[in-house]
């Protein structure tokens, strides 16, 4: 379901997103906000399975207070948790399988799995396009064998409203929130020769205050003529490349854009650094700080097709049908902004999911059966574990049997019946990989092979480790300290001791 959030500023937020709602919530206890600090590293490292990490750190803390209970120390018990996260990963890397990042079917599976719990999941082929298409589009090699993939610089979301989610597509280049700033400049190039610059078309000001004194009235023309005959430098420097598109971060005089026009160049300024490095990477432009430097080596020549588009009431400029785009927008359309927002972090979602995957090519069962073989191993384990360590062992191969448990309430089922049966059929294949899970939809135990519910093995790895590791961190806390606000703590630094 979704959740629906209500801002300080009056805004809303429509999300099923954990990190999402856990950002926008207002809580007081420190333990609590060390917990929203997880989901955002789960956020930012994997970019998925922040619910997940939420879930499994809240009942490893509620499974470790029997321990303390028990009067088993902290230390033991952070050890004996330890041991069994380095269990864990192993259990992961056994129960996973290899994939090949090429084969689309399986990438689907793998992202419509990421998506399937979310509000996009309606759309969920189109998703799978947008956000395989975005990755494949920007994933180049970096050299020695390494991988590169930039989703958050690269492959730009853009949102407009209006229209319907099916029409959203990822371009083939790279569209910018901007219009020519002359009207009589063209409005569709192909194949452009586009020029990038970071340097202002116009008549260089002083830095600060500066003061001319003028005795003669010649030397006032004179001015005026050398500010005209600077600029008329700049833009011959220019046109020597014979580019159709020049496009620079800064401004472009009236005067600027005149000889522009003249030369029939079409020009676009004040464009942000962002988007000026995304077109460089989309047209094959190199971003030159001096109109002097031009050389033809710099002129973008990869785009098809340049573009102004009226979407709405506002202007858009489309480079598009480049041959090899290294870079991308994705255009989002759909009913309001703040499902266009949701469907957003439902893509990213989806594209970190395909981005883990091609870094790092092994997929873990999901549905729950990937955590329920760890806890079953781990049961198993435990008994060879020696002294008071085997309890608090045990207690982190209990708690994992939350992500099934949960899966089985949310779809409706009864707990007990359909955790002791899938117990059992992992029971039954101790090494290797065991696939039984739940299906969510259906509330039965199915084998993952079959329903086709994959997950990255980095998203599994990276949860379990999070919410291990979070968990020690908070059982080494005895006391909660509130600092001295500043006000009642006399006069600022050094004014403490009067209690
Ligand atoms: N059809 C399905 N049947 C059973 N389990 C499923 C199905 N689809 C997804 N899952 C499971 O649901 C869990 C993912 O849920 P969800 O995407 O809501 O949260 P999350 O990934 O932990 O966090 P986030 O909010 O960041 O996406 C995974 O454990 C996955 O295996
Ligand atoms: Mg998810």
């Amino acid at each position: 379901m979704l959740k629906m959030l209500l801002d300080p500023m009056g805004g809303i937020v429509l999300t099923n997103d954990g990190h999402a709602i856990l950002r926008e919530i207002e809580v007081a206890h420190p333990a609590a906000k060390s917990m929203i600090e997880l989901a955002r590293t789960q956020d930012e490292e994997v970019g998925d399975g922040t619910t997940t990490v939420i879930i499994l750190a809240g009942e490893i803390l509620a499974m470790s207070l029997p321990q303390l209970e028990r009067n088993i120390h902290p230390v033991v018990i952070i050890s004996a948790f330890k041991r069994a996260l380095a269990d864990a990963v192993q259990v992961i890397q056994d129960t996973s399988i290899p994939v090949d990042v090429n084969d689309d079917s399986v990438m689907r599976d793998l992202i419509s799995t990421s998506i399937g719990t979310k509000f996009t999941s309606r759309y969920s082929d189109l998703m799978c396009d947008l956000a395989l298409t975005a990755v494949r589009t920007v994933s180049h090699d970096a050299g020695g064998g390494k991988k590169e993939v930039d989703i958050k610089r690269y492959a730009r979301v853009e949102k407009i409203p209006g229209g319907e989610i099916e029409d959203s597509t990822v371009l083939d280049g790279v569209m910018l929130n901007k219009d020519i700033t002359h009207p009589k400049m063209r409005r569709r190039i192909e194949n452009p020769r586009i020029v990038l610059l970071d340097c202002t078309l116009e008549y260089k000001k002083g830095e600060s205050q500066t003061n001319i004194e003028i005795s003669k009235e010649e030397d006032w023309n004179r001015i005026l003529q050398i500010e005209e005959e600077q600029v008329r430098a700049m833009c011959d420097a220019i046109v020597a490349v014979k580019p159709d598109l020049v496009e620079t971060e800064k401004g472009v005089s009236d005067l600027a854009q005149h000889f522009l026009l003249k030369a029939n160049i079409t020009a676009l300024r004040r464009v942000r650094k962002s988007d000026t490095n995304r077109v460089a990477r989309a047209t094959g432009a190199t971003i030159v700080n001096s109109v002097f430097d031009l050389t033809e080596r710099d002129v973008g020549t990869q785009c098809g097709l340049f573009e102004i588009s009226k979407i709405g009431d506002e202007y858009f400029t489309f480079l598009t049908k480049c041959r090899t785009p290294k870079a991308c927008t994705i255009l989002l359309r759909g009913p309001s902004k703040d499902i266009l927002n949701e469907v957003d972090r439902n893509l990213l979602d989806a594209m970190s999911v395909a981005r883990n995957v091609l870094f790092h090519p092994f997929l873990s069962p999901g549905g729950g059966a990937t955590e329920m073989a760890i806890s079953v191993r781990l049961a198993q384990k435990a008994k060879a574990v020696e002294g008071v360590q085997q309890w608090p062992y045990r207690a982190i191969a209990e708690s994992l049997e939350v992500i099934p448990r949960t899966l089985i309430q949310n779809a409706g089922a009864s707990p007990i019946r359909l955790l002791t049966q899938l117990r059992a059929k992992h029971a039954e294949c101790m090494t290797g990989v065991c696939s039984w899970g739940i299906d969510g939809e259906a509330g039965k135990v199915v084998d993952m092979k079959v329903l086709g519910v994959w997950e990255p093995q980095a998203i599994k790895l990276q949860s379990v480790k999070t919410a291990v590791e979070s968990a020690c961190l908070l059982l080494r806390v005895d006391d909660i300290v509130g600092a001295k606000s500043a006000k009642t703590s006399g006069v600022g630094v050094g004014g403490g001791g009067d209690d």
